[in-house]
């Protein structure tokens, strides 16, 4: 477990983390998200110790970082994976690490082989693609077999199959009981991945809720339906005083969990239906749609994200 009590950095005149209080517990995996500049990566330092708090703390297992005898033992962290000495072999780099935190040198292969870079451990780090370098980052955190692991953005730069190897390693990591703290723009990926989500923007503290609550209250869900009788459904919809929109593609979208009484509406009337599904707007959606207002760093073409979301609403004419 780890928590955080009013954890603030701040860089001269720069509030980079603001007060951020809250508890990342064991089983589960965290999604820890929010806009580039957000103050992810200073989170992530103060947790590992790395960077002084100017105000507030953070506890490991109820104890400091500075505290704890064995560090790698309790918290394993991916945060840079370019931060190695390349010079070294992937086997070297490790067993340096093992060496230094009392880690029994077999845990060197066991980890290796965990992460897939077996074949490659005599070569030397500083030839290693971004992907093997993100392995064997990871590698270095699994090193101690600790109950808390922290990775910063480690889907960067993989290929489709390395991403699903993180997931599938993140999800097995959580179900044994670990504590996975893990951070992503990629938010498709973060969907699948996390089950808990903290969001922050521009330091502050913005969600700490799970998955399914987040996308529940920060975006629309709504009914896509289709039918062969187009018009005498839109009529029977709005007569029943039900607002629908016209969505395009002979597709009628209303707000809301409205799958069944749409159902049982075309059922009264004989209408044949093509297509029924309740939807919900994407993890990416909600997103954009809660962090629109601490975004730092716009381009400048295209609409703002808020715009954008909007759009989906504002694409269709309102009939009923
Ligand atoms: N060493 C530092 N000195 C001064 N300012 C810093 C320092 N480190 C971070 N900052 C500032 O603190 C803010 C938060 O940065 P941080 O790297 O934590 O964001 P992030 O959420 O990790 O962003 P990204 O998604 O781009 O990785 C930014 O405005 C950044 O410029
Ligand atoms: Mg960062």
């Amino acid at each position: 477990m780890i928590e955080l009590e009013g954890l603030t950095k701040r860089y001269g005149e720069k509030l980079a983390v603001d007060h951020l209080t809250f508890t990342v517990r064991p089983g589960v995996v965290t999604g820890f998200l929010g806009p580039n500049g957000a103050g992810k990566s200073t989170t992530m330092r103060m947790m590992l110790g790395l960077d002084r708090p100017t105000e507030g703390h953070v506890r490991i297992d109820g104890q400091r970082y500075e505290d704890l005898t064995d560090p790698l033992k309790y918290i394993g962290a991916l945060l840079d994976a370019k931060a190695m000495h390349g010079g070294r072999s992937a086997h070297n780099h490790l067993l340096c690490l093992a060496q230094s935190n009392g880690i029994p040198a077999s845990r060197v292969r066991e980890v290796l082989d965990t992460v897939g870079l077996t074949s490659v451990a005599r070569k030397k780090a500083k030839g290693f693609s971004l992907g093997m370098g993100q392995r064997l980052g990871i590698a270095g955190a699994l090193l101690g077999d600790p109950r808390i692991l922290m990775f910063d953005e480690p889907v960067n730069g993989l290929d489709p199959e390395g991403i699903h190897w993180i997931r599938t390693l993140m999800k097995s990591l959580a179900s044994q009981g670990r504590t996975v703290f893990v951070s992503s723009h990629l938010m498709s990926e973060m969907a699948l991945t996390a089950d808990h989500l903290v969001v922050i923007g521009q330091g502050r503290l913005l969600a700490d809720t799970t998955m399914a609550d987040f996308i529940a209250r920060n975006s629309r869900s709504f009914v896509r339906v289709r039918s062969p009788q187009y018009e005498q459904l839109r009529d029977a919809l709005h007569q029943a005083g039900i607002t629908v929109v016209e969505a395009g593609g002979g597709a009628l979208e209303v707000d809301g969990d409205m799958a069944e009484p749409i159902g049982e509406l075309a059922a009264r009337h004989h209408l044949v239906l093509h297509e029924l599904s309740p939807r919900q707007a994407s993890l990416e959606e909600a997103f954009m749609r809660l962090t629109a207002e601490s975004v730092e760093y716009h381009a400048h073409s295209g609409p703002a994200p808020d715009r954008e979301w909007r759009g989906d609403l504002e694409h269709g004419k309102k009939v009923g």
